[in-house]
């Protein structure tokens, strides 16, 4: 068991009141909380260590410079991917999906065609559709089961030989379901197909190996992982990220840089153009620690539990439509009552001091074909208690008698 209280009391905003009420913070696949020492390392990188990286001989610099080496060494070790040249940091698995469809889609040629999921974030759909605009790709989109589970016999069928790419969420930021991605990439790679994973739901939730998946591309986010903002990863299997031609230009990126021609750095700088985050990167291997701490395994545990709880809760409110009831989920649980409307809902949980989301969480295709506009939805962290269950189970039935 998680000693819950000695993990809240790492984390000050959730001592806040919302409209008078203790927080119940349920928006975790939003952005998670960051625990004081997450914040603590931000400020003692801002108060005792700020130099460039990569950028002097002085020893402030050098310092830094060990830091943010020392972050992706951590990071390597973390998903357990061959080596740090394979790390590239990245703003965010936004930008890290941008980087692969930008760089990596350079090579594509009209007719290609792209493997998508119908549950994609808008970041692994528009990316694909941007490069539309330059080539004529086609994206084949997998569909789901009315248990929000992908339909696997479909995406075994729509390889072609103009298959090129496969890109997939692990876990739906909407229906929560994990996606089976290791039995997914297998049939890719059997098809000769690279395959990128959008991590930014399962990475908070879960071990992660990106060996034993063999995925070729996997994209996360710290803010979501209890680290700071500002700062994300792309994992490339090195032999790819080779072949790809830079996603930018500018300092720390280049060999050498005359008028008449510019060489490129090697990996992973050749993707890392500019001055890193590098306060963000340091702070983000402090929250890889914390996880360590804690212990991913005992964090799936309780939140599976805090899932299980919240699920059982809310089914016995009258008019109540969950959505993704998959087998494997992650907890993130999406729900309507009666004809309420999913903002009118969220308002009123946010009076009642409890938040979550509310819209079409970056998700409008998978809205589409549910047949839905938005749905309200509740994310869990390692600091919520089955009392905050509770208390949102509540105030969902209380709110659903006032807008009933
Ligand atoms: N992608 C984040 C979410 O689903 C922002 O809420």
């Amino acid at each position: 068991m998680l000693d819950i209280d000695n993990i809240r009391s790492e984390y000050p905003i959730l001592k806040r009141e919302i409209f008078g009420k203790p927080l119940v913070y349920l928006d975790s696949a939003a952005t998670s909380q960051t625990p004081r020492c997450v914040v603590d390392k931000i400020v003692e990188m801002y108060t005792t260590m700020k130099a460039n990286v990569h950028r002097g001989v002085h020893e402030l610099s050098q310092e830094a410079t060990e830091m943010q080496e020392r972050a992706r060494e951590k990071v390597r070790a973390y998903i357990n991917a061959a080596s740090t040249e394979e790390i590239i940091f990245t703003r965010g698995t936004t930008e890290a999906i941008n980087l692969v469809a930008s760089s990596y889609g350079d090579s594509f040629c009209n007719g290609d065609e792209i493997i998508l999921t119908v549950m994609e974030h808008h970041s692994d759909i528009v990316p694909w559709q941007l490069l539309q605009q330059h080539k004529r790709i086609r994206l084949r989109v997998v569909p789901i089961d009315e248990k929000g589970e992908l339909r696997q016999d479909m995406y075994e069928e729509m390889f072609t030989e103009n298959t090129r790419m496969v890109a997939i969420c692990h876990v739906s930021n909407v229906l929560g379901t994990v996606n089976p991605v290791k039995d997914m990439i297998e049939v890719a790679h059997r098809h000769g197909v690279p395959v990128l994973i959008d991590g930014a739901q399962s990475m908070p939730h879960m071990k992660v190996d990106v060996q034993e998946l063999d995925a070729d591309f996997f994209a996360f986010s710290a803010h979501k992982m209890y680290g700071p903002t500002g700062v994300g990863v792309l994992y490339g299997k090195k032999r790819l990220l080779e072949t790809m031609p830079p996603y930018q230009g500018g300092g720390e990126m280049i060999g050498n840089v005359s008028f008449e021609k510019t060489t490129f750095s090697g990996l992973p700088y050749k993707f890392e153009a500019g001055t890193p985050d590098f306060v963000g990167i340091a702070a983000f291997a402090e929250a890889l620690d914390y996880i360590e701490r804690i212990g991913i395994g005992r964090i799936e545990e309780h939140e599976h539990n805090l899932l299980l709880r919240a699920t059982a809760g809310l089914q016995s409110i009258p008019g109540m439509r969950i959505f993704g009831n998959a087998q494997n989920k992650s907890g993130v649980i999406s729900f309507l009552v009666g004809n309420i409307h999913h903002y009118d809902m969220g308002m009123l949980l946010d009076k009642m001091g409890v938040a979550v989301r509310t819209g079409h969480h970056c998700a409008e295709p998978l809205m589409s074909a549910l047949g839905i506009e938005g749905t309200v939805r509740a994310s869990f962290g390692v600091y919520n208690t089955e009392e905050e269950i509770d208390t949102f189970v509540a105030a969902v039935e209380r709110a659903a008698q006032m807008l009933g």
